[in-house]
């Protein structure tokens, strides 16, 4: 008897590869993933601790607490929020309710890669609109819209580039697509976004019935091992949503932490101050070192290496990890030339740029 086989479709499919080990035994320092530098809220692990006692019970189907700090936090309607184990649950969930085969589903060139992955898993078909000069083009995608587009996926501000979108440029985007079409804004990066022209997308979401906000306590709220995102979205696309995710995505750990993590507004304000301070820290070390770094209002860096051989990304990355520094390359995005990186500690970023220096000395 032949050996099962999965479906031709999942068996051409290569799984997401996040660059989260390295080979060396000694200290690690892990950039790859825009995970938060400082780690939890001190807040947010007392509470993870407390509720310890109880993870013999379900959680709730939706944790109605959280939902109402969000919504008292950020100014929403705790009953159009739904919450999953991270918001990559919630982007499968989306594809998962609303592709039958053969739809299309449009992201960016370079937008994040979960949003192909998880339109094809759903028998739907990717569709990419192509970037100008790295940064999303609305022309691109409105171009790229058919009778059998389902779904655009917009990260905003954009993961791997750290480019963001205006608030007037989303907006048009929503109003320029057919109604039927919905507009998921991905806003995993927000919290570090201190631009006047820049939207989460929650006002698109109050005034119309195609947007969904999706958000997560991966990065600002650096709780990424806890696995929670939610989004915000029209009655009926939340209800669809509860429809195909599962019952239980939110722990109980995760949305006790996320409630104390919420409340911690020192938390906040310090993980954003940080940010300010090292991502363009970083950022002139690197260009004074004559790698260019894209224009980034997030918690990681886009750096463009040089071409010629002894110098180039992929062999940047593979030195930094021989010395427990990971990062990530983005051949996979389609950019090779490229490595991203996240903003860690102070100590971190000063090893990160010595060790890249040396890197380019050599
Ligand atoms: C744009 C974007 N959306 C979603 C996610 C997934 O986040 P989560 O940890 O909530 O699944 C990421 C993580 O890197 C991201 O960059």
């Amino acid at each position: 008897m032949p050996a099962p086989t999965p479906r031709p479709t999942i068996a051409a499919m290569v799984r997401y590869q996040p660059n989260l080990s390295a080979p060396t035994a000694g200290r690690i320092i892990r950039l790859s993933a825009n995970e938060g530098a400082l780690g939890p809220s001190p807040k947010a692990m007392q509470a993870l601790a407390e509720v310890a006692a109880q993870v013999h019970h379900y959680p709730e189907e939706e944790p109605k607490a959280l939902a109402e700090a969000i919504g008292q936090t950020y100014g929403l309607d705790p009953a159009r929020m739904v919450f999953g184990c991270g918001s990559d649950e919630l982007i499968q969930a989306l594809c998962q309710a609303y592709i039958d085969p053969g739809d299309e589903v449009i992201h960016t060139e370079y937008g994040f890669i979960m949003y192909p992955m998880s339109a094809t898993v759903a028998g739907g078909v990717p569709v990419s609109a192509p970037d100008i000069d790295y940064r999303v083009s609305v022309d691109a995608i409105l171009e790229r819209v058919t009778k059998r587009t389902r779904i655009v996926f917009l990260a905003n501000p954009n993961n791997p580039t750290g480019s963001y979108l205006a608030r007037s440029e989303v907006a048009r985007l929503q109003r320029e697509l057919p109604e039927n079409v919905l507009l998921v804004i991905d806003a995993a990066y927000a919290e570090f976004v201190s631009r006047n022209d820049y939207s989460d997308g929650s006002e698109l979401v109050e005034a119309s019935e195609n947007v969904i906000m999706l958000r997560t306590f991966s990065k600002l709220y650096a709780m990424a091992g806890l696995r929670l995102g939610w989004g915000y979205g029209p009655q009926d696309v939340i209800n669809a949503m509860h429809v195909v995710k599962q019952p239980f995505g939110a722990n109980r750990g995760a949305v006790a932490a996320a409630i104390a993590a919420i409340g911690d507004k020192e938390f906040v304000e310090r993980s954003v101050a940080h940010n300010e301070t090292w991502q363009p820290w970083t950022k002139a070390k690197f260009e004074a070192l004559g790698l260019k770094c894209l224009p980034s209002v997030t918690n990681f860096l886009m750096v463009r290496f040089p071409d010629e051989a002894g110098h180039t990304a992929t062999e940047a990355g593979a030195y930094l990890s021989e010395r427990g520094i990971l990062t990530r390359g983005m051949a996979g995005y389609g950019a090779p030339a490229f490595l991203r990186l996240s903003i860690g500690t102070e100590e971190e970023m000063r090893i990160v740029v010595d060790t890249v220096a040396e890197f380019l000395n050599q």
